[in-house]
């Protein structure tokens, strides 16, 4: 697979790999308090609520305010908060016109989700940027009316000045009782087993793919992390089985079943990524499939590879696992930017994606738990407004096509197999070095995100508001995006060779970009076996507000795709963007591959690429 992006012109990117866990104390801290404030009235019955949630990270922070109006319809509002603390700023909102001024931001509806009827809500976010501390608002207004949770009469109250219930001592930040966190929201006993749930990653435990486990067991070192949850590829028609007497579909969900026994009441999520569409890879060589749609490929994949799928996760022996599958990485995202490949083109003009893709959610929504993530590239793939909106706009029509419409989607997942940072904690797409936006630097070359957390909330909320159901979680895939020290290289040119700790003070956008970006790529269209990278994040549930989860979809140690020519009989071709000898193309600027040598085929196990991801894993391996 790969991925590959560009502006304006051409643009795709690429992906890698995912799995769920543990909280990471300490490195992606993630405050995620929640803050109710109400409010009372003006002239007609008014009133409102607001729910105030937040998670941050080192300098950064995404919020979301839902509003509810407790009052008399409205057709339009102003929502006014103060931030408590000097130093926060709104850097980019979205679902309002977000104006800040001193410490005080005003939120200005839209046309299309102005108008509020007594009780409805709608919700709103924006990313932010913090220095010192990063409390929450806890005085909201809206249309001038401080809301308070109750509503007033006409006759009540002249100014709502006064909001007895509503702390306005920026220091009480909190509230106890009003946690709306999505993730912190559920604190009654585990739903009936193979009910499905909003998050399939809640309260879960992942399960360990005893394959990998015992490949990564065999390396020096690979202990500290082999209890680690991968995905499973499904990457042929025999993997259904087990290639060469490998452990097959039924094989893993039995193993499975037995770690779900094992581990009390709580409950376990077994991830399979489903990648066996007729010309699969259509813009790259290197993870080409078995089948073509010349060669009645869409029938064989649904009868020949979806259909059994689908019967075998039916077993009424695996209904009490949640099994979440993540859909065709590349394949749609392929349809907005790669057209201009014939592989590519013959997909989009007979429909073979479209309709691939609509036939797997239909067979794998139909039980009740099975989780379906679409994938959706990254952000250096989709990020550029140009390919953003049709990006929106086909998955709607995708889901909306399928039997169950848009609730056939649980959710998207980003950075599959791709090695794009989940956060850029010493810059954001807001910030401005000497007057310049830092999209004007070559690294960031205009895209409207600089990282995988903001793409992944951007794209929900965008997707939200296209029509998707509000409960869609995001997933990104962080087994190998965690670029701690640069031991290797090369390991882009002109940066520092270990983890950049802070901004850099360059007043040129190009070297402050450069100096600052944890992603240390040659180029952020580069893909394949990324000298430099780490693994990242391990698997965390509910890390954000909108994510689902942080997961290890691209098994860390498997190859994206070899170095040279390797004869195979599973369809794989050559890129050259895994030949480190190679110095690029029009998608990657040009630029050296940055991919390590001597790999093997894409999927097959390459200690050298395992061993670096070790190395330079952050948060580090203790
Ligand atoms: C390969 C698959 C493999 C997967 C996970 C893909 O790039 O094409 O064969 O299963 O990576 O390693």
């Amino acid at each position: 697979m790969r991925s590959v992006p560009l502006h304006g012109r051409i643009r795709q990117a690429l992906r890698s790999p995912v799995r769920r866990a543990v909280a990471t104390a300490g490195v992606v801290a993630l405050a995620s308090a929640g803050v109710v404030a109400m409010a009372s009235s003006a002239s007609a019955a008014a009133g409102c609520r607001v729910t105030y949630t937040s998670s941050q990270w080192p300098g950064g922070f995404t919020a979301y305010a839902t509003i509810t109006n407790l009052g008399d319809a409205i057709s339009s509002w102003n929502l006014g908060f103060d931030f408590p603390a000097a130093g926060q700023s709104v850097t980019q909102g979205w679902s309002a016109t977000w104006t800040q001024s001193g410490q005080h931001v005003n939120a200005a509806s839209l046309s299309w989700n102005g108008a509020l009827a007594t009780n409805a809500s709608t919700q709103i976010g924006f990313n932010g940027a913090w220095t010192s501390s990063n409390p929450s608002p806890t005085v909201f207004t809206l249309n001038g009316v401080t809301c308070t949770g109750a509503t007033s009469s006409p006759s009540a109250s002249s100014s709502a000045s006064s909001s007895p219930s509503t702390s306005t001592s920026p220091s009480s930040s909190t509230s106890p009782s009003s946690s709306t966190s999505p993730s912190s929201s559920t604190t009654s006993s585990p739903p009936p087993p193979g009910t499905h749930v909003d998050n399939p990653y809640a309260g879960a435990t992942g399960y360990v793919n005893p394959e990998w486990k015992a490949k990564a067991n065999a390396e020096t070192g690979g202990s500290r992390i082999s209890n680690t949850s991968t995905a499973v590829w499904l990457d042929r028609i025999a993997a259904i089985n087990g290639v060469n007497g490998g452990m097959g579909l039924r094989a893993h969900l039995d193993a499975a079943v037995t770690q779900d026994a094992a581990n009390g009441s709580t409950p376990l999520t077994i991830q399979f990524v489903i990648y066996d569409l007729p010309n699969r890879d259509c813009s790259a060589l290197a993870s080409n499939g078995e089948l073509l749609i010349a060669n009645n490929g869409l029938a064989r994949y649904k009868t020949e590879y979806i259909d059994p799928i689908a019967a075998i996760m039916a077993d009424s022996k695996y209904r009490n696992l949640r099994i979440s599958t993540v859909i065709e990485p590349d394949s749609l995202p392929n349809l907005i930017t790669n057209l201009s490949f014939a592989k590519c083109a013959e997909a989009n003009s007979t429909g073979a994606y479209v309709q691939g893709v609509q036939y797997a959610l239909n067979k794998l929504h139909a039980l009740s738990n099975v989780y379906t993530y679409i994938d959706a590239a990254h952000h250096a793939w989709l990020g550029w407004d140009s390919n953003f909106g049709p990006t929106v706009n086909l998955f709607y029509t995708v889901a909306s096509g399928t039997t169950a419409g848009v609730s056939s989607v649980d959710g998207f997942i980003v950075n599959t197999a791709n090695t794009s940072a989940t956060v850029e904690p010493n810059f954001t797409v807001g910030t401005t070095v000497n007057g310049t936006s830092v999209r004007q630097s070559k690294w960031v070359d205009w895209n409207q995100y600089v990282d995988e957390q903001s793409f992944a909330i951007g794209l929900r909320n965008a997707l939200v508001s296209k029509g998707f159901q509000s409960g869609i979680g995001m997933l990104i895939d962080t087994s190998r995006n965690g670029w701690g020290n640069c031991v290797q290289t090369p390991c882009a040119a002109g940066g520092p060779a270990t983890r950049p700790t802070s901004a850099s003070t360059s007043t040129d956008v190009n070297t402050f970009v450069n100096n600052s970006r944890i992603d240390r790529r040659i180029h952020a269209g580069n893909w394949c076996n990324q000298s430099g990278a780490g693994m990242g994040y391990r698997p965390t549930a509910s890390p954000a507000a909108g994510l689902d989860a942080y997961v290890w979809i691209k098994p860390p140690g498997e190859s994206d795709g070899s170095s040279t020519e390797i004869p195979n009989d599973e369809g794989k071709g050559f890129d050259r963007m895994c030949d480190p000898t190679y110095t690029g193309n029009s998608l990657n600027g040009n630029n050296l591959s940055g991919a390590l040598p001597n790999a093997p085929l894409a999927g097959q196990w390459f200690s050298a690429q395992f061993q670096q991801l070790m190395a330079n894993a952050y948060p580090p391996l203790s």
